[in-house]
């Protein structure tokens, strides 16, 4: 998500800071700014856009100072503006942040009622206040950020600096990641690696709950209970490219691992699991439209489609609204019967392809509502929608989506249950049960592609020649064999195709034979014995089959060449982990074959023509 760099030391920081900025620009970002302690006074100095438009703000109005903080923000609450961008300064306080307040709203009241001028929409801020209102209550600024950490629910990387403490950085981290080091006479933090890089090798990630006190030469970690920890830095031989991701050789398979956090992002602060229920606020939409919609309209492309599907397939279930799901290249295309009555749930990773932002526009003016499931906060759709549902992925540099399509199905879950509770079609212990499943599905996933990944790289070298290669699925698992085809075709250019299960005896079926390796979707959910009768018409033809199954699914195992076993649980999370195997597949076969596997031949991140 936003990146964080901080120097604390004898050179004029500003320009090293931005620098710093700049070797985090591959993770994405909308704004960017930067703070620096002159031993007096913070400056601030801060701008909306590409960094280049801080970069020559600072060069018409250089920033004194050997202490400093910078930031690049990735809009998750708030626009990309100015105001919105870190770091916040509130008093003589100033701050970045990485990761996301949950109790930003009940914070902002607390602090709105005892008079603090809020200036942005940014759950930034209101940290800022707090440790503003403690130190004003007299408390030194590693006290204050403590104190401040009390009240915060959520995931945070913290820097923070105080006018009256200048040679100081104080940073914290819960959640989101920060390492700290020294680089001769300068202690640096930053949220990643690459940025400290030209600065030091030697550095310590914090863990959850420590923080850490930055002065010239001098680095002291403290521990959740407050007191020092004596922990030694350690030796980063990752070369600065290595380092951008992370160790991965690719940005598509580090997005894939980053799933467990993405989709932990895309639940934090909405399942209300006393209640058993969905916190709708974020939702944004008036909760007497849960009553009156009378029809659901999924508009979408590509992967996302793949995402919008099982988003009919929830609200229909859930909710029992009649759902139509259509790529809306298409939808736009055919005068479609839309009106008042209607709710249009425009899906994007983007928020800014073109055929999904025109589908959605030409349905509101006929009169029906949109709402916006996007990742980019402030893109084209999310402007133009009604409401807006972030799926909080974090930016995805890979082309091929991988954890944008898994954070949708978790957001389209989370609308579907928040429907369905507000007309009375889901029940409250079913709704219980989902938001139980939700709560366990981050953890989930990183099983999953924690015992899946060696056995998957296995299969792909053993398929990595073959001509064509068929996904099938039923149900929930249909979705899930269509995007598992297209991230084969994307990034690997085998030819790939995905079916329904049952549509096999209509036509596929006359591809398999002894070359075709058929990947069947089948975990252990209402459509499983038709699923197993589908794989035995693929393996009597010869197929090479391949099944994604729930674990300890024994007799699948008998009858397949290869089975990949995923975690049990409800049948609507199981897309959530079947594609985790499939995703994968595709990142291993295109590695063995040596394509551009983060941009491939004739694609774009975004598409924006028609
Ligand atoms: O930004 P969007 O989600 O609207 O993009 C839709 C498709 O262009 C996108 O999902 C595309 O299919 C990806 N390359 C899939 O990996």
């Amino acid at each position: 998500m936003c990146g964080i760099v901080g120097y604390v030391g004898s050179e004029p920081c500003a320009r090293l800071l931005y620098e710093g900025l700049q070797r985090l620009e591959y993770r994405g970002y909308d704004s960017a700014g930067l703070a620096v302690h002159d031993g007096t006074e913070i400056h601030v100095l801060r701008a909306a856009g590409k960094i280049e438009r801080l970069g020559r703000a600072l060069a018409e109005r250089p920033l004194p100072g050997t202490t400093g903080i910078g930031h690049t923000r990735w809009a998750t609450h708030g626009r990309p503006n100015e105001t919105n961008a870190h770091p916040h300064r509130v008093d003589g306080v100033a701050l970045v942040h990485n990761g996301i307040i949950e109790n930003h709203v009940e914070l902002r009241r607390r602090l709105t009622a005892a008079g603090a001028r809020i200036q942005s929409e940014t759950d930034t801020e209101l940290v800022a206040h707090l440790v503003a209102e403690r130190m004003r209550g007299g408390l030194d600024l590693l006290a204050a950020v403590r104190a401040a950490l009390a009240e915060l629910r959520g995931a945070y990387a913290l820097a923070v600096l105080a006018r009256g403490e200048p040679g100081r950085i104080v940073v914290a981290k819960s959640g989101s990641p920060l390492v700290v080091g020294l680089a001769g006479d300068a202690a640096v933090c930053a949220s990643d690696v690459p940025a400290l890089l030209p600065w030091t090798r030697d550095v310590l990630a914090l863990e959850d709950g420590e923080m850490a006190v930055l002065e010239r030469a001098s680095l002291r970690v403290y521990g959740p209970d407050g007191r020092a920890v004596d922990r030694p830095l350690r030796r980063i031989d990752w070369s600065p490219v290595m380092a951008e991701k992370a160790g991965f050789k690719h940005f598509m398979l580090k997005e894939i691992f980053e799933q467990p956090r993405a989709i932990e992002d895309t639940l934090r602060g909405r399942l209300d699991r006393a209640a058993g229920d969905v916190h709708g606020d974020e939702i944004g939409l008036d909760p007497a439209l849960a009553q009156s919609v009378e029809r659901v309209h999924l508009v979408a492309c590509g992967t996302s489609h793949h995402a919008a599907m099982l988003g009919r397939w929830y609200i229909e279930r859930l909710a029992r609204v009649a759902a139509n799901v259509e790529l809306a290249s298409e939808f736009r295309g055919r005068d479609p019967v839309v009106g008042p009555r209607d709710l249009v749930v425009a899906v994007s990773q983007s928020g800014e392809t073109i055929d999904t932002l025109v589908a959605a526009r030409e349905a509101r003016e006929r009169g029906a509502a949109v709402l916006g499931v996007v990742n980019v906060v402030d893109s084209a759709i999310a402007r133009m929608a009604d409401a807006t549902f972030y799926t909080h992925a974090g930016p995805e540099i890979g082309v091929a989506s991988t954890k944008c399509f898994t954070t949708q199905i978790v957001a389209l879950l989370l609308f579907a249950i928040w429907l369905g509770r507000r007309r009375g079609t889901l029940p409250a212990a079913r709704a219980a049960e989902l938001v139980e499943g939700l709560a366990r599905l981050p953890a989930q996933v990183h099983e999953t592609l924690r015992a899946t990944r060696q056995l998957v790289a296995n299969l792909a070298r053993r398929h990595a020649d073959a001509r064509d290669v068929l996904f099938l699925g039923r149900g929930p698992s249909y979705p899930v064999a269509l995007e598992g085809a297209l991230k084969l075709k994307e990034i690997s250019y085998v030819h790939a195709e995905g079916y329904a299960a049952g549509e096999m005896k209509h036509g596929p079926i006359a591809l398999v034979d002894a070359s075709v390796p058929v990947f069947v979707v089948a975990p252990r959910d209402a459509s499983y014995e038709r699923v197993m009768s589908n794989l035995e018409e693929a393996r009597a033809r010869d197929g090479r089959v391949v099944a994604i199954v729930t674990e300890g699914d024994e007799a699948a195992a008998r009858r397949c060449e290869a089975v990949v076993e995923v975690p049990a649980c409800a049948e609507e999370l199981s897309p959530v982990l079947t594609v985790l195997p499939l995703q994968l597949f595709a990142y291993f076969v295109a590695d063995h074959k040596g394509t551009d596997v983060d941009q491939p031949r004739n694609l774009a991140k975004t598409v924006t023509v028609e």
